[in-house]
């Protein structure tokens, strides 16, 4: 599929897709509690996104059974909700979301914790984003954004999952162009204004190396290390890049 080039109705329909999923972000942010299980989190999210009149473009993505990916401590991404699973205070929780109006997406993910030790992996992954998207311009080319993220998080100690990648994003949840969060040989795509990416990275304690629990869908470190997860959803422009899920 080539990488396509949204118009001025595609990009307001997705502005307004991605105003919702700040949103949606912010109330879960608000209630996040220790005790919580991660299914009340899910639960929580479903409501919040219909609230609003979008659908939660998760749920039975390619049979995914919940509307959030909630990843707790050594999940990376793709935590599947449990009615048992508990939040407890020391923990790192990413939690992953996309919504569907008017049958635009968006999608974007957040990482909680309150122990130090997180925080500064929080941060730093928060943080590789925004080096990324200095990148984000038209006439750069898209390895100069992987090339970012991974410079930043690296000079930190910390791993870049090589396994999972972020993506192209408008009437699908993943379109092209694949988008690495390390350097790879070739440059990748000529970025160009109208273009729509979700651009995640997802950065780890230790090993970058990943397993795939038997569930098929959470993603673990391979060493037990803790992993963040930060995306947005992002448009091309002729200047800065903008922010829709912010
Ligand atoms: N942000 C994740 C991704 O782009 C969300 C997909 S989870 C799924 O892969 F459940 F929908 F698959
Ligand atoms: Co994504």
């Amino acid at each position: 599929m080539a990488v396509t080039i949204k118009s001025p109705r595609e990009i307001e329909l997705m502005r307004e897709a991605g105003r919702i999923l700040a949103k949606t972000h912010e109330e879960l942010a608000k209630n996040l509690r220790p005790g919580m299980s991660t299914w009340d989190i899910d639960h929580m999210g479903e409501e919040i996104i219909r609230s609003y009149g979008c659908i939660p473009s998760f749920k039975n993505y390619n049979g995914y059974p919940a509307s959030i990916c909630v990843s707790v401590n050594d999940e990376v991404v793709h935590g599947i909700p449990h009615k048992e699973h508990f939040l407890d205070e020391g923990d790192i929780v990413s939690l992953d979301a996309g919504v569907i109006y008017k049958g635009y997406h968006s999608d974007a993910a957040r990482t909680y914790g309150i122990s130090p030790e997180a925080q500064k992996l929080i941060d730093v992954t928060r943080q590789s984003f925004f080096e990324g998207i200095k990148f984000a311009k038209a006439g750069n080319h898209l390895n100069d954004i992987s090339a970012a993220i991974q410079k930043y998080a690296e000079s930190f100690g910390f791993g870049v999952v090589r396994d999972l990648v972020g993506h192209g994003i408008g009437s699908h949840l993943h379109e092209d162009p694949e988008i690495p969060n390390f350097a790879r040989k070739r440059k990748g795509i000529l970025l160009q204004p109208g273009m729509t990416l979700a651009i995640e990275p997802m950065i780890t304690e230790g090993s970058y190396e990943v397993v795939w629990l038997d569930d098929d869908w959470t993603v673990m470190t391979e060493d037990g290390g803790w992993s963040a997860h930060y995306e947005n959803t992002i448009l091309i422009t002729e200047g800065e890049p903008e922010i829709l899920s912010l």
